[in-house]
């Protein structure tokens, strides 16, 4: 087994790592030596010369370096890694999965105290405020190095490894690989591998209940849920099912009542929470009856499907589809927690895998060039549910990336008060037509990420039109979409009916439609686009025609 050290520059991971190396007889692997004796260079003068950006490859390809985890009980190698170097979601999946990873830590202060005794320079804090910027890192770092296991570095180096050798010798019953843990306004997120049941356990115990009241679907929980329903037992949780109709049927304001009729019977409390087990459509309809059941219960999400994963679990929009519209009733109310487990995404129908990817094209297209090439790279692989886009992490960085930045979107701007491009409005883009085209065909025939295809072409389509796209941008896009087969063949809707539909929908302002539309990074949202224009891009996007041709 490997152990890996993890934490802020100068919480001790070489001097552990050696210490702790000698004493199992292990070899130890300093991440940064390897780096260094590579480039031939220091570490600053990488810095110098090529950037962060330029340490950073060389550092993701001395984590893979490290070849295949070793699942052994002893501890053959002890890897300190560079402070940042879990930064990248990648080099997480590699160095926390099948290993055992530790994080070493220390108040910022104490760090940029010891720091400046120490010989060695270190470029992120070698600047004129050595507490500002540790404790910025450490903020920055927290939630990644949070999925590790902690260790107090502040202690003596022998009581130090004195906590490191019982947490090796618990390791053979770790559960699962976390990846990520935050805590926000918008909940604590768990993001992992086989974390759900560990992680909801852990969960239900903080929020002192033992019975789990499970709101699921029948697709998501016979799938999921026997393994869940098993693992709750086993640690003693009593189980609750509310069940509700699979797909867009639970949004509906006649599943809301019958489901609190039930939570009456069941007696729930205040103080119990509700747990959401399913898709984005179950996750909304449960989130909205935990708004409304006793005007408010805390509710922990466990999102089953992709686009629940990396959208819609995220920033606490609940709502119910209406006749009249989709999302017209609902509320703010954000999770207590989000347990997201992409294991549980193996289930899940290549259709739906593929559909979610037209959510992420959109993060990427607002200016995530990782993610885009992640897309470029392995989304076919993504969208068909191969194994190996499993097993090499491809799923788990590509849900994190989406997740992650929805949590920094949102937080930013969660009530979406900010008209401008730089707030939660950008997450609109490419609705406009996307919804128009849902409603326009009933909400039948066609999922949510592959009407947002449709509707990221035309923003960028138009986006380019009025100068706001780069073309390279958006034949960028939209080269992406083709390759992933999203919205390139005609629909059955016809134009007037989007345009129709999209007038009726709710982000129609006061001054007119307003257009998100995609700048080279980031959004600008326009509230003059020509009718003429949207006429002739819809028209065209509708009738599967690439971007440039003539509508005729
Ligand atoms: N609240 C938000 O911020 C937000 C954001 C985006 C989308 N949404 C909403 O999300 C909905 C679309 O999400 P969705 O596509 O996840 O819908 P969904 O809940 O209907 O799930 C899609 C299908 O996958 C099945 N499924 C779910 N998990 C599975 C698993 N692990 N294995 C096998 N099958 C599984 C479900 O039974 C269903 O048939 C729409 O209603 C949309 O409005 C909300």
């Amino acid at each position: 087994m490997d152990v890996v050290l993890v934490g802020l520059p100068g919480s001790g991971k070489s001097a552990v790592g050696r210490r702790l190396a000698s004493t199992h007889k292990a070899e130890f692997v300093d991440l940064d030596e390897v780096i260094e004796q590579r480039a031939g260079a220091a570490i600053p003068e990488i810095f110098d010369v090529e950037g962060e950006a330029g340490f950073r490859t060389r550092e993701r390809e001395a984590v893979a370096g490290l070849g295949p985890a070793d699942r052994s009980a002893a501890v053959v190698r002890v890897v300190a890694t560079g402070g940042g170097a879990v930064l990248d979601p990648r080099n997480r999946w590699l160095l926390y999965r099948r290993r055992l990873p530790l994080w070493l830590d220390a108040r910022p202060e104490v760090l940029a105290q010891r720091l400046r005794r120490s010989p060695t320079v270190r470029p992120l804090v070698a600047g004129r405020d050595p507490i500002g910027a540790m404790r910025k890192l450490a903020a920055q770092r927290e939630p990644f190095y949070a999925a590790a296991e902690q260790v107090n570095s502040v202690a003596q180096l022998p009581s130090v490894l004195d906590e490191v050798d019982r947490l090796i010798e618990e390791a053979p019953r770790r559960e699962g690989t976390p990846l990520l843990r935050s805590e926000s306004r918008l909940g604590r997120l768990s993001l992992g591998e086989s974390i759900a049941v560990p992680a909801l356990a852990d969960e239900l115990e903080r929020l002192e209940t033992r019975r789990a009241i499970v709101v699921t679907e029948p697709g998501a929980w016979s799938a999921v849920g026997a393994d869940l329903a098993q693992g709750l037992a086993a640690r003693g949780f009593g189980l609750e099912i509310v069940e509700l109709p699979q797909g867009e049927a639970a949004k509906r304001m006649a599943v809301i009542e019958k489901a609190a009729s039930k939570l009456a019977a069941l007696r729930v409390t205040r103080e119990e929470p509700l747990v959401a087990v399913g898709g984005g459509a179950l996750g909304d309809a449960a989130g909205f009856l935990a708004a409304v059941w006793l005007r408010g219960v805390p509710i922990v999400h466990v999102p089953t499907s992709l686009v629940a994963q990396i959208d819609s679990s995220i920033g606490g929009k609940t709502a119910i589809d209406l006749p009249e519209g989709k999302n017209l009733v609902g509320a703010f109310h954000q999770p207590t927690a989000v347990i997201t487990d992409v294991a549980l995404l193996r289930s899940l129908p290549p259709r739906d895998l593929r559909a979610a990817l037209g959510e992420a094209v959109k993060m990427a297209a607002l200016g995530d060039e990782r993610l885009m090439e992640l897309l470029e790279t392995d989304g076919e692989a993504i969208a068909s549910g191969d194994s190996m886009a499993f097993e090499s992490g491809a799923i788990a960085e590509l849900v994190e990336r989406c997740a992650w930045s929805k949590v920094q979107v949102v937080l930013a701007d969660e009530r979406e008060k900010a008209s401008a491009g730089d707030g939660r409005i950008r997450l609109n883009l490419g609705h406009t037509v996307g919804h128009g085209l849902e409603a326009a065909l009933g909400y039948a025939g066609i999922l949510h990420g592959e009407a947002v295809a449709y509707g990221l072409r035309a923003a960028s389509r138009i986006g380019a039109a009025v100068s706001v796209t780069p073309p390279e941008h958006a034949a960028r896009i939209e080269g992406l979409l083709s390759k992933l087969d999203l919205g390139s063949v005609p629909t059955r809707a016809s134009l007037e009916a989007v345009l129709e539909a999209m007038e009726a929908d709710k982000k129609h302002g006061a001054a007119g439609l307003r257009w998100v539309l995609p700048k080279a990074a980031g959004v600008e949202v326009r509230a003059d686009v020509s009718e003429a224009l949207v006429r002739e891009v819809v028209g065209g996007v509708l009738a599967g025609t690439a971007a440039g041709a003539t509508v005729g």
